[in-house]
């Protein structure tokens, strides 16, 4: 028997959840758009004199106008740094250097001196790794070659809409600290989690150097500029601004400096900051001081999937893992970290989030709760202490799921539950002052819930909803029901209980074109349902905070089929073209959205399957544009309102464009 099953997620704003409608249909699938047909060609014998007519456009992109009016959004650090505690003191350290292995300065009387520092690096452990590649400075930026900025083909199909986005919608490209910076034992910085539990499979050689931002952000910040890309979020180190990690210890001046000029360089090119307070890349002294124990990871197996440590595993004993957010200092720790970075920068971001995605490596009971409460309080400090007037929200993840029979109510429910718990955990709280969802707190014993005062504290503490929002997914209840596996905490599908699929049992199709880590494009399903689900439920303002798209394979092709990466050009047009569709015809308020990745980076040891909309040659740490990067930023720019006009470009701090080839050659001619 042979089924042409078609999901259609319905969703009416008015709906306080989506309706998944199922609807089976036979025979060929007819378009909508020719009310008539033309029956024959017209091959009438005229034969025509031929003649060469092909036009080609070779179209050379805007860059951002400079100057654009600068707006503060809190006082400067001089002014509010008395919110921060009065003995705070700021210095420097060393450097840790690939082959050291033991303490070697001798201040040990020094609770925060180098000796303390370099044994934080002994402690860690990071046996035969790489982390100096070709910089050890800050390089100038140079102009981008005017060769480089000729947009591709256009696209033979593409999106046909009238929209017309409001001219402060945030469209940007967005990056992580861990994963581009390098440089992850110079001028300060301690160990994160990153570097001591992931490697790339054989245990130790690991290499992290990743894009070397640390020294070349102002390139990778004026080539956003020079193709357009209006916003940039990236994240700040919590181990480079505070190398012993926990309240009131001592500030690093290098990494201050560091953010500084980062947050300056991209508002003197034009572009606005999104910052992440933290992102994944927790200090490691939290883990450490918890379980000294605990083992290198492997990814052998099953690149791009991360898997805690054993030693974690079983200590948590009911989530997968805690990247130091239970650790009983973490919270005040966080905080006063936030306070440092917002005194520090605030009076320039207008756009805060404060953290990425804590259920991926905090989801303890007590690391959730802690970064529940750590992101409220920092932004209680933002708004409350500090008078910030930007707008702070959290990044949350999750491949939206769906439920595999619409028409059968426990499948919508184990979608509804899969949700609650991964994602209702978190924002119920935050953005409605909800207790933690029942699915939650009836599978995890001894939840400590949250009280009346914790929550009215928590409560509205987010201006809008970050969605990570890569794929989607499809949800049923285990074969057993959900009942006897929420009992039995052995099952291996426990403690969601929930059964994931991306590619359908019943059809047999996957979701969607096939990328690398499960994450299929699925546009009407991960964008339209889930972005209406979440304005019916939560209310808020979203913004699409990471979206991209691993090709399998890519890094592996030559240098002009990477550029081309048509698939993940795709990825966009259509997941955008279901955003507009969510915000223009069902009435939902998206405010931003920011693409995964500005380059090529470190995917947590994984390099073959990227997400960037450049390219980045390891070797040489030349940048290349790809596609994606031109055919994203058009999307946005041709719908921005005709006003735009009035834009003054190709003038700004590296002066007009430069002509010329970039030879690909090493960075002292044209650099990365
Ligand atoms: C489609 O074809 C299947 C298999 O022949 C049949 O069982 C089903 O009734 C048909 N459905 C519709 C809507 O015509
Ligand atoms: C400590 O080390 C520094 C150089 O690292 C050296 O100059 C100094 O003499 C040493 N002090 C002691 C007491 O060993
Ligand atoms: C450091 O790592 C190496 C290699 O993984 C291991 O053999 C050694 O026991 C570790 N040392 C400590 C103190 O954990
Ligand atoms: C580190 O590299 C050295 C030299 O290549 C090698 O002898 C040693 O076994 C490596 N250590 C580990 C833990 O793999
Ligand atoms: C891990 O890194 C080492 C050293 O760079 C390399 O030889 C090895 O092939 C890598 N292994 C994997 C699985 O990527
Ligand atoms: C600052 O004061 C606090 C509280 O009195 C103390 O715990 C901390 O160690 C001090 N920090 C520094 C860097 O001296
Ligand atoms: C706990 O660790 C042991 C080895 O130390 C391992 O055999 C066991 O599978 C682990 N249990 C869990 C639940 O991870
Ligand atoms: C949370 O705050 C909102 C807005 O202030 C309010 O409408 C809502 O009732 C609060 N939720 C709870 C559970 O108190
Ligand atoms: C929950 O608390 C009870 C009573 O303190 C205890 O016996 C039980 O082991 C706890 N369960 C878990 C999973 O921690
Ligand atoms: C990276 O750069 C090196 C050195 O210029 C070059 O040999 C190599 O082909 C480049 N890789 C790609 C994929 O372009
Ligand atoms: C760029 O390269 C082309 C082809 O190699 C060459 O003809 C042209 O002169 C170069 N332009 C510049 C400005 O170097």
């Amino acid at each position: 028997m042979f089924n042409r099953c078609w999901f259609i997620a319905v969703c009416l704003a008015a709906f306080v959840q989506c309706q998944d409608i199922f609807i089976v249909a036979n025979g060929t699938a007819t378009t909508s758009t020719c009310a008539t047909r033309t029956s024959s060609p017209s091959n009438d014998n005229s034969y025509s004199q031929w003649e060469y007519k092909h036009t080609t456009t070779v179209r050379y992109v805007t860059p951002l106008a400079y100057q654009t009016p600068r707006s503060t959004y809190a006082a400067a650090y001089s002014e509010v740094s008395t919110l921060l505690p009065a003995n705070i003191s700021t210095t420097t350290w060393g450097s840790w250097l690939p082959g050291q292995t033991a303490v070697s300065a001798n201040d040990t009387k020094n609770p925060y001196g180098d000796a303390a520092w370099q044994q934080l690096w002994v402690n860690a452990n990071l046996t035969n790794y790489t982390t100096i590649g070709l910089y050890s400075t800050t390089l100038a930026p140079h102009p981008v070659p005017t060769n480089e900025l000729i947009a591709p083909p256009p696209n033979y199909f593409g999106p046909e809409d009238c929209y017309e986005l409001p001219d402060d919608f945030i469209y940007g490209a967005s990056a992580a600290a861990g994963q581009i910076e390098g440089a992850i034992g110079l001028e300060g910085r301690s160990p994160s989690i990153l570097e001591r539990f992931i490697t790339n499979g054989t245990g130790d050689n690991s290499n992290y150097v990743a894009n070397e931002n640390y020294f070349l952000y102002k390139q990778d910040i004026a080539r956003m500029a020079a193709a357009g890309m209006k916003w940039y979020s990236f994240s700040i180190s919590w181990s480079r601004i505070l190398p012993f990690a926990k309240a009131n210890t001592p500030v690093n001046k290098q990494a201050i400096d560091h953010y500084n000029d980062v947050i300056d360089t991209i508002l003197e090119f034009g572009m606005q900051p999104i910052v992440t307070i933290q992102h994944f890349d927790s200090p490691y002294v939290f883990v450490d001081e918890q379980y000294p124990d605990a083992s290198y990871q492997s990814r052998a197996s099953n690149p791009g999937t991360i898997i805690p440590p054993m030693a974690i595993q079983n200590k948590t004993g009911i989530w997968r893992f805690n990247g130091g957010f239970s650790h009983p200092e973490w919270l005040e720790s966080y905080v006063y970290y936030s306070k440092i970075v917002l005194t520090q920068y605030a009076d320039r971001v207008p756009v805060w989030i404060t953290i990425n995605s804590p259920f991926n490596w905090g989801n303890t009971p007590t690391g959730l709760t802690n970064s529940i409460k750590g992101h409220a309080e920092a932004y209680r400090f933002y708004k409350d202490e500090l008078k910030g007037t930007g707008r702070m929200g959290i990044k949350i993840g999750i491949a939206f799921p769906v439920p595999k029979d619409p028409l059968d109510q426990t499948h919508v429910d184990a979608a509804q539950r899969y949700r609650d718990l991964y994602m209702g955990v978190l924002a119920d709280p935050i953005m409605l002052g909800k207790q933690y969802p029942t699915a939650y707190t009836d599978t995890i014993q001894n939840v400590t819930l949250l009280t009346d005062a914790e929550l009215a504290r928590i409560n509205g503490t987010a201006d809008f909803f970050g969605i990570n929002e890569y794929s989607a997914q499809i949800t049923s209840p285990p074969a057993g029901g959900v009942a006897a596996c929420v009992a039995d905490p052995s099952n291996p599908l426990w403690p969601f209980c929930t059964v994931q699929e991306t590619v359908s049992s019943t059809t047999g199709w996957a979701l969607g074109y096939y990328a690398g880590n499960s994450a299929m494009s699925a546009p009407q399903l991960a964008i339209r349902t889930c972005l209406n689900y979440l304005w019916s439920r939560y209310k808020l303002p979203i913004v699409i905070s990471e979206f991209g798209f691993p090709e399998v394979g890519e890094a592996a092709k030559g240098l002009a089929a990477q550029r081309f990466d048509q698939s993940r050009s795709e990825y966009y047009m259509t997941y955008l073209s279901e955003m507009l569709k969510a915000m223009y015809e069902d009435g939902v308020q998206v405010i931003g959205a920011l693409a995964w990745a500005y380059c090529d980076n470190w995917e947590f040891g994984t390099w073959t399957t990227p997400f960037g909309m450049q390219t980045l040659n390891r070797t040489t740490q030349q940048r290349t544009y790809k596609k994606s990067f031109f055919d994203y930023v058009n999307f946005f720019e041709s719908r921005m309102p005709s006003s735009a006009s009035g834009l003054e470009s190709g003038s700004g701090p590296l002066g007009p464009p430069v002509g010329g080839n970039n030879t690909g050659g090493g960075p002292a001619g044209d650099g990365p």
